[in-house]
């Protein structure tokens, strides 16, 4: 009789057995080569969904990517790319030192915004109980706030996943919930919109939720960080392009200067 042999491992994505390797049953040239017509959101819907997105879909998620990829040097993660560069470092060593300033205040707020915002709205919280709730839950509301961004100098990478929500989406139910918290939070405080990570994972709900999907489908992909991938997906090229950057242009290793920090040493008293 055939002896099984108990599998370490199960792949639900792709196989490499055959003579071209596919991508949710779909070969590789089927959607690599351009005369395809398919883009990387297609790539991305059969990789991680398993599913053939509707192209609004595959467009939003590769709109959602390519307004992430940068946002300039002096971000957490550009920066921390750069320094690392700059220490004689590899692509790919500069490259994650990036990706791990990526979190709850960086780029990584989406899955906790989508999270947050989905249970005020599912809970039918007006925006001041919704406020009320973050407060006792001891954390700023993912998705709210930008250090530079404000009413007066909007966030242009905002306004432009929201227009091509209006143009191409069935109905964006939460982002509309979501603007009537931004009204409160802003007449508190100018710099306290809804930012790019709040815009993104608001709208992916938005997205799933007009693709048929359940709400435990939602809150699954919520809870295992499928959000905050686009941000790591996107936001991946930009940091490649500051560690090129750095190499292209030899810079010497980076040293803080001393004047822009407060030395505030005190002599450590002894323990009894
Ligand atoms: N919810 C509620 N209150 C907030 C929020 C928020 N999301 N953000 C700031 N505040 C309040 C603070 O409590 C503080 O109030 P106080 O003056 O009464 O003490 C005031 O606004 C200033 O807070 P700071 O932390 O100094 O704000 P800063 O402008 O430095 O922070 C930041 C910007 C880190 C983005 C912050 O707004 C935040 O943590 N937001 C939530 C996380 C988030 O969405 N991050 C993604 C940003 S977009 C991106 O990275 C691509
Ligand atoms: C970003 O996209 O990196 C930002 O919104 C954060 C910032 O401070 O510009």
């Amino acid at each position: 009789p055939k002896v099984r042999r108990p599998k370490q491992f199960i792949c639900t994505i792709s196989d490499d057995r055959g003579e071209e390797a596919t991508y949710a049953g779909f070969p590789i040239s089927s959607v690599a080569t351009p005369d395809t017509g398919k883009g990387i959101g297609d790539v991305i819907s059969l990789l991680w969904f398993k599913k053939q997105y509707p192209k609004w879909a595959t467009e939003f998620i590769e709109t959602v990517i390519k307004t992430v990829a940068d946002h300039g040097p002096a971000v957490s993660g550009a920066h921390n790319a750069k320094v690392t560069a700059r220490a004689g470092k590899s692509v790919v060593e500069a490259l994650v030192t990036g990706l791990l300033t990526i979190g709850p205040r960086f780029g990584g707020a989406i899955d906790g915004a989508a999270k947050y915002f989905k249970y005020a709205d599912d809970n039918d919280l007006t925006p001041a109980e919704f406020l009320n709730y973050m407060k006792g839950e001891g954390v700023p509301i993912p998705g709210i706030g930008h250090r530079i961004k404000s009413l007066k100098n909007p966030d242009l990478r905002v306004t432009g996943l929201m227009n091509f929500a209006a143009e191409n989406f069935p109905a964006t139910p939460l982002l509309d919930y979501a603007r009537t918290v931004e009204a409160l939070t802003t007449s508190k405080k100018e710099n306290l919109i809804l930012n790019v990570d709040g815009t993104i994972g608001i709208l992916m709900v938005d997205m799933w939720r007009a693709l048929g999907y359940s709400e435990e489908e939602i809150n699954e992909f919520i809870e295992s960080g499928t959000l905050n991938a686009f941000f790591i997906v996107g936001r991946s090229i930009g940091f490649i392009g500051h560690v090129l950057d750095e190499k292209r242009l030899a810079m010497p290793m980076y040293r803080h200067p001393m004047d822009d920090i407060l030395y505030d040493v005190q002599k450590a008293e002894p323990i009894a």
